[in-house]
């Protein structure tokens, strides 16, 4: 080993550490800024030093400049502009980005190593590392692609389904496997190559058009770890270990997050993929509360029976995101503090439609991270609290998750309704993602603040 292979590993493998380490400080809101300026300094040491120390890159220094510069100037105002509600699709079109460049260094490598040895079969680890970076990356491109049109309301929301589209998912699912195992064990021929990266483009938008928008951000989660595993493939492919490393723990930490999700939702994966109970929410099922009876509350009625109280527990859902509401619910939550009022959050790990969408959202709004408390943290405190007051919550706080036969039968729920009062904050009777009425609303202890939040 040359004085440059070493130095090129002791690059790669500081990059890998400071990788892990940013997934390590991802984990927490206090320290997730500098985990991602520690995975993103680590990621410019690997690029920077690549460029420099390996053969030809330099030659064709331009390209890869001015590439890099459109990329960077579209990454950076991208993130800069897009509105936190809109974080979703901006993560679905970045991962696209990823997978699609995991399946352009697969196809390339393979047009060259196809050209250079015509007729003859290719190493079959070379062929397996190829065909999995193209068809993955390919699926993760459209697939990503699909979800952000849907969130972002380009395409329908609703699950895009017709006649026997699933028999021909299967089919697109074998001819890539058949044409794959054609490629590498009779001939690696180049139109058959292409036809094989075709369907997989084809197969990323089949895959993703009969789910509903709601469930897109579980869809998002999972096309992440594809493109990580993509990227995985083509570090194998070009032989950069850093490369594997950052795919691989992208393609783990998204096949975790993605199991967290459907795990907090009750659902299974399958459920998520051929199933699925949202379609958008709110407006699929308005009047989902029947004409029962709803006790309302007036503005000012609330606030004095939260400035009484000892004890306040706020719950944020995804009615909050909606309205944007993060700022003026600190300021409740300063005006209480400051009469003397213990005011704690209760964040339930699918509130919104993200991701930690309410700790984003309140840490946006400088509520301190101590005041925010998981479900498990804060649901035996409901118990002992003056008042819940709800905002834009629903699906977290239903009821009718304990009992069986509900579509949400079995998901874990906010103790709400244990609280000795209960304030919903919402626009009207309409029902949240899963579509099904809440029992909360009619409790006796609750009363209704009608009101964009
Ligand atoms: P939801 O169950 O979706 O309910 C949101 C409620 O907010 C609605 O009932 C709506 O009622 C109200 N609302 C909407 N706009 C409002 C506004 N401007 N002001 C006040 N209220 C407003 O929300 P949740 O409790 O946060 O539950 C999240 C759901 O999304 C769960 O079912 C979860 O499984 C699902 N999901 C979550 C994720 C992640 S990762 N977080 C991903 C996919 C799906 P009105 O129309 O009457 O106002």
């Amino acid at each position: 080993m040359d004085t440059l292979e070493v130095l090129t590993f002791l690059v790669w493998l500081i990059a890998s550490v400071t990788f892990i380490l940013a997934l390590k400080f991802l984990a927490s809101p206090a320290t997730a800024r500098r985990g991602n300026q520690l995975g993103a300094a680590g990621m410019a040491l690997v690029v920077t030093w690549t460029f420099f120390t390996t053969d030809g890159l330099l030659a064709n220094w331009w390209i890869i400049v001015v590439g890099g510069a459109i990329g960077s100037v579209a990454g950076w105002l991208g993130a800069k502009r897009v509105p936190m509600t809109a974080m979703p699709q901006m993560v679905a079109i970045f991962n696209g980005a990823g997978g699609g460049a995991a399946a352009l260094v697969a196809v390339v490598e393979f047009l060259r190593d196809a050209d250079l040895h015509p007729g003859e079969l290719l190493p079959l680890a070379f062929v397996i590392a190829t065909l999995l970076g193209a068809i993955i990356g390919s699926v993760s491109l459209t697939g990503s692609v699909v979800a952000f049109g849907k969130l972002q309301g380009v395409i329908s929301g609703r699950p895009v389904k017709y006649p026997g589209s699933q028999i021909v998912t299967a089919a697109l699912f074998l001819a890539v496997v058949g044409i794959g195992i054609y490629l590498a064990a009779v001939s690696p021929s180049i139109p058959l190559f292409l036809l094989f990266v075709a369907i997989s483009l084809v197969l990323g938008v089949q895959l993703v058009m009969p789910i509903g928008g709601a469930d897109m951000p579980v869809v998002v989660s999972l096309l992440n770890s594809y493109t990580g595993i993509a990227v995985a493939a083509t570090g194998f492919v070009l032989n950069n270990y850093a490369l594997l490393i950052a795919g691989t723990l992208v393609g783990a930490s998204g096949a975790i997050l993605t199991q967290l999700m459907c795990k907090a939702m009750n659902r299974s994966i399958f459920n998520v993929l051929f199933a699925g109970f949202g379609t958008g929410g709110d407006a699929a099922a308005a009047g989902a509360e029947g004409e029962e009876q709803l006790r309302e509350i007036s503005a000012d009625d609330a606030a004095v029976l939260m400035a009484y109280g000892k004890r306040v527990i706020i719950v944020p859902g995804y009615g909050m995101a909606v309205a944007q509401a993060q700022g003026p619910v600190r300021e409740l939550m300063d005006l209480l503090v400051a009469r003397g009022v213990d005011v704690q959050f209760a964040i339930h790990p699918v509130a919104g439609r993200m991701p930690g969408h309410m700790n984003v959202l309140l840490a946006e709004a400088n509520v301190p991270y101590d005041r925010l408390k998981e479900m498990d943290e804060i649901n035996e405190d409901f118990a002992d609290t003056d008042v819940a007051l709800v905002i834009g919550a629903n699906d977290v706080v239903n009821p009718s998750a304990r009992e069986e036969g509900s579509p949400i039968s079995g998901m874990p729920i906010l103790n709400v309704d244990q609280a000795h009062n209960i304030i919903v904050l919402k626009r009207g009777r309409g029902a949240g993602f899963a579509g099904i009425p809440n029992p909360l609303f009619s409790n006796e202890k609750t009363t209704m603040l009608f009101g964009d939040a």
